[in-house]
């Protein structure tokens, strides 16, 4: 038996898994794509696509990482040596998105302390682009470094770099035993600060009123498994390294559905702490919330700086607690998509673990100079754009058809965790991952790339 490294707990790796899951996306994105595609109705899709695809999927990669023993590319080479290049592509895809998830926790990092003293002044948006970003004013010039991202930048790889140089128990275990309580107790007691707050009713209103029409429409339902794909962090090869280093005795099933479970809990909550929120701000500026809404990075960087501001007391604690909570979902999501890669080059060359912390950590820190210099939001949305579009939903289309069709793996995957799980799994997950999510993910890819073409 080889040396391979091994969590300490299994809650160690649970925590781990749900680091991965709880990101950004959890935060910026799932209220605004939920607002967006029926609100309140928005629901059904989501749970449709978390218990059809994301939570089976889950079973799926933990059991491939824990049958195989290995990052996503060794696992499938062990599968079957012509599927190697598909644990490659995943490793490729998270190598590019931790190249600009760094510039966004960095600038998050930035924002935590900007919040004492409200450093934005009375134009967050102005301030961001201008005064803190330097956005250059044309796309593709680069136009020089800015200190201001740059620093806080190499101060996120450096905790990255620590972290992974620790190794998987006591560096990425440690870590996640750490920040992720540390993260959901802060964001409690946000949310609740919000659900206080004049207006917080209206906003709660239009974040759950469900517009039933958009049931039938294609594109919610590509929304939701588009949601859920990202989230929980698979078909990005994450999920298989991490259940590589379970000891063999351990409950796969259930550890997957605990991590599905807590990472759509932590959703919904983001998604009622941030509509609370805007029903705030929009009850302050006399408005409808639906004027308000916002996603992604104008929501963290313009939006939110507004509405600390106007904040009843104790503004700069509670924008330092809002970003701070940014920085460890991030966090703990950047440690395993550089987790993902370093430890297929690591098998892959049979180099040292610091070796190849530093050389497959260092390529992906260094690329992400670029989103340090004053055209760095451009080559954000760019990577951003390309990932969504051609990455995910992919890489995961084509690794179910692989393993289930393909290599017709899913029996013995099947046998392997129901030998070890409490739960068994049988019919539902078959079907799930054997026609739902292939369809389904099939017609997205379609779509999307009608879109494109038109
Ligand atoms: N799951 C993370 C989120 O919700 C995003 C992520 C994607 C993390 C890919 C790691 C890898 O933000």
């Amino acid at each position: 038996m080889e040396n391979r490294p091994q969590w300490g707990t299994r809650a160690g790796f649970i925590l781990a898994a749900i680091g991965s899951a709880v990101g950004l996306g959890n935060i910026w994105r799932f209220p605004a794509v939920a607002y967006e595609n029926g609100g309140g109705a928005f629901f059904i899709p989501y749970l449709f696509a978390l218990l059809t695809a994301g939570i089976p999927l889950l079973i799926m990669e933990f059991t491939i990482g824990h049958k195989y023993r290995g990052s996503s590319p060794l696992s499938l080479a062990r599968m079957n040596k012509k599927w190697e290049w598909l644990g490659w592509w995943q490793v490729a895809v998270s190598f590019v998105i931790s190249t600009y998830y760094a510039g966004i926790i960095a600038w998050s990092g930035s924002y935590a302390f900007f919040s004492f003293g409200e450093k934005w002044g009375k134009d967050p948006e102005g301030f961001f682009f201008g005064n803190y970003l330097k956005l250059a004013e044309t796309p593709g010039d680069i136009g020089g470094i800015v200190p201001g991202v740059f620093w806080p930048m190499v101060l996120v790889w450096g905790v990255t770099f620590f972290v992974l140089l620790k190794g998987v128990k006591k560096g990425i275990e440690v870590a996640s035993k750490i920040m992720i309580p540390t993260l959901i107790v802060l964001f409690l007691i946000i949310v609740i600060r919000a659900l206080t707050l004049d207006g917080a009713a209206q906003g709660l209103d239009a974040f759950f009123k469900p517009n039933w029409d958009t049931i039938a429409d294609p594109k919610v339902w590509v929304a939701a498994y588009g949601q859920i794909f990202f989230s929980l962090s698979i078909g990005f090869a994450i999920m298989i390294t991490y259940s590589s280093y379970l000891p063999e005795k351990t409950d796969l099933t259930n550890s997957a559905f605990i991590t599905g479970f807590a990472n759509s809990g932590f959703e919904l909550l983001a998604g009622i702490g941030v509509f609370a929120a805007l029903g705030f701000m929009a009850n302050q500026a006399n408005v409808p919330v639906s004027e308000v809404v916002a996603g992604g990075v104008g929501l963290a960087f313009v939006v939110f700086p507004r509405i600390i501001s106007e904040f009843p007391a104790f503004n700069g604690f509670f924008g330092f607690a809002f970003f701070t909570c940014l920085v460890l979902a991030g966090l703990t999501s950047l440690i395993s998509i550089v987790e993902t890669y370093v430890a297929g080059v690591q098998e892959k060359f049979n180099i040292s673990r610091t070796k190849a912390v530093l050389v497959g950590g260092g390529l992906s820190a260094l690329l992400s100079i670029l989103i340090a210099t004053r055209g760095g939001l451009y080559f954000l949305d760019a990577a951003d754009y390309f990932i969504n579009q051609f990455g995910v939903a992919l890489a995961g289309l084509v690794e179910v058809i692989a393993v289930v069709w393909v290599m017709k793996e899913l029996k013995n995957l099947q046998n392997h965790t129901n030998e070890i799980s409490d739960v068994s799994v049988g019919t539902w997950w078959r079907f799930s991952l054997g026609i739902i999510t292939p369809v389904v993910l099939g017609y997205m890819m379609v779509q999307n790339l009608v879109t494109n073409i038109k």
